[in-house]
């Protein structure tokens, strides 16, 4: 599939954004792990978070699906999973498999993991190590850093105090949900804060657990099946808002946004680059996750830098971030960001190569990179390396470019966001991206 990009020079209107990409995975994980029923509303419906639905159906959890975005899951119990009659298939999910490593840890069967080939490259050492040392045992390619694994797990596992050397939201969470069979308290540390749902959704379940700065504890025990309601996806609305920062005459709205401090970093980037960003913080807050309405319009942008503890908040937006790091004024500098080279594809080299194919010049640093805007993009054809965050940032890139771009590679875009095209399309009141088989 490919889309077809025409420049546009109005956008405007309010969007939605689907359920956040995070938040629905850790709510049909710890629905399955639950005693009693998990209602979820909002749920993303796109192919990562149909892996995680999917993986806890084969385990033992009774999934329904009531309505749009609106799943039942019946949980079979912390001790209640069951062995699964087949590999289970995480498909391009790093989440899917990362805190599924966590929960299988501490099951006393065997299970087998597997992904996409995008998947099959991405390190795993970072959960298996840890699970490793709790007693869980795990075999696989590259000494068991690389998916396919098989995983044996083990009752209960030993408690341990983890220092993560990255600021991973995914190792946290699967040293977090292996410590529920732990025979003690389980300590994960972190060198700055990543995005917290687990700890906040454990919470909501019932769970013992305390955060203290970069560091969480959690004590073992069951969880109790609740109703999360899911925020929209704050990383999906980031390509709408870079393109409203962008386009000569813009005024975008998007409502319902999940704006979790934790995953905030774009917002605070597009203020400090000259966006006007207007946050209308919803009501009901005592939910478990902040949500707002975020209106942002066309400005004059200048450069920023960023790194340090903004970057896990801002992590999977800095496709987005770098569409406006163009166009803005001055030298942009994105460091410790290291990271990105292990995403869905290595964001670093993607970003140079099909930035490169729009006459846009981006200098590759181990850790980030390097912009000087203002520069033009010219139309061309580009590919998405099968990342779906690439693929919707050079659609935004091609809204300003100079000519028509043709971004190849594009059905990756449903792992995460399947109604980009139509939400994009209605904000430019007319097919300003058309959809080739
Ligand atoms: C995620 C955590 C982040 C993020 C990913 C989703 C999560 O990955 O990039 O898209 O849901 O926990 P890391 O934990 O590897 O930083």
């Amino acid at each position: 599939m490919r889309f077809r990009v025409h420049p546009v020079n109005r956008l405007r209107g309010t969007a939605e954004v689907p359920g956040d990409k995070s938040i629905s995975h850790r709510a049909a994980l710890l629905g399955a792990l639950a005693e009693g029923v998990t209602e979820i509303h909002g749920c993303l419906e796109a192919e990562d978070c149909l892996r995680t639905l999917a993986a806890v159906g084969a385990l033992g959890a009774d999934v329904t699906r009531k309505g749009p975005g609106h799943y039942r899951v019946a949980g079979a119990g912390r001790h209640g999973l069951h062995e699964s009659d087949d590999v289970i298939d995480c498909g391009n999910s790093g989440t899917t498999a990362r805190l599924l490593l966590g929960v299988l840890a501490g099951q006393p069967f065997c299970t087998l993991l597997t992904g996409d080939a995008s998947l099959r490259r991405r390190p795993m050492a970072r959960v298996t190590e840890p699970l490793g040392r709790m007693g869980a045992t795990i075999v696989g390619r590259a000494q068991a850093t690389r998916l396919p694994l098989a995983v044996q797990g083990a009752r209960p596992l030993r408690a341990i105090a983890h220092t993560s050397p990255v600021a991973s939201a995914q190792v946290k969470s699967a040293v977090l949900l292996a410590g529920l069979y732990a025979d003690g308290p389980v300590s994960v540390h972190e060198p700055a804060p990543s995005r917290d749902h687990s700890e906040r959704m454990l919470r909501r379940f019932g769970a013992r657990l305390r955060a203290e700065g970069t560091a969480v504890r959690l004590e073992p025990g069951d969880l109790y099946g609740t109703t999360v309601h899911v925020p929209g996806d704050i990383s999906s609305a980031a390509f709408l808002l870079v393109a409203a920062a962008i386009v000569r005459d813009a005024e975008v709205s998007v409502t319902r946004v999940g704006v979790n401090p934790t995953r905030t970093g774009i917002l605070t980037v597009l203020e400090a680059m000259g966006a006007r960003v207007e946050v209308a913080r919803a009501e009901e807050d005592e939910d478990i996750e902040p949500t707002a309405n975020l209106t942002l319009g066309a400005a004059e942008l200048r450069a920023v830098r960023v790194g340090g503890p903004l970057v896990p908040r801002l992590i999977d937006e800095v496709p987005a971030l770098a569409v406006a790091a163009v166009v803005a004024r001055g030298l942009t500098t994105i460091g410790d960001a290291g990271e990105l080279r292990v995403k869905e594809s290595d964001r670093i080299a993607t970003l140079a190569r099909e930035f490169g194919k729009m006459g846009v010049r981006v200098e590759e640093r181990a850790d980030g990179m390097v912009i000087e805007g203002p520069q033009p993009f010219r139309g061309a054809r580009v590919a998405s390396g099968g990342d779906h965050r690439m693929a919707m940032a050079l659609v935004v890139a091609g809204l300003v470019a100079d000519g028509e771009t043709v971004v190849e590679d594009t059905a990756c875009v449903a792992t995460s966001f399947p109604q980009f095209v139509e939400t994009l399309n209605g904000l430019a009141g007319g097919p300003a991206v058309t959809v080739e088989a």
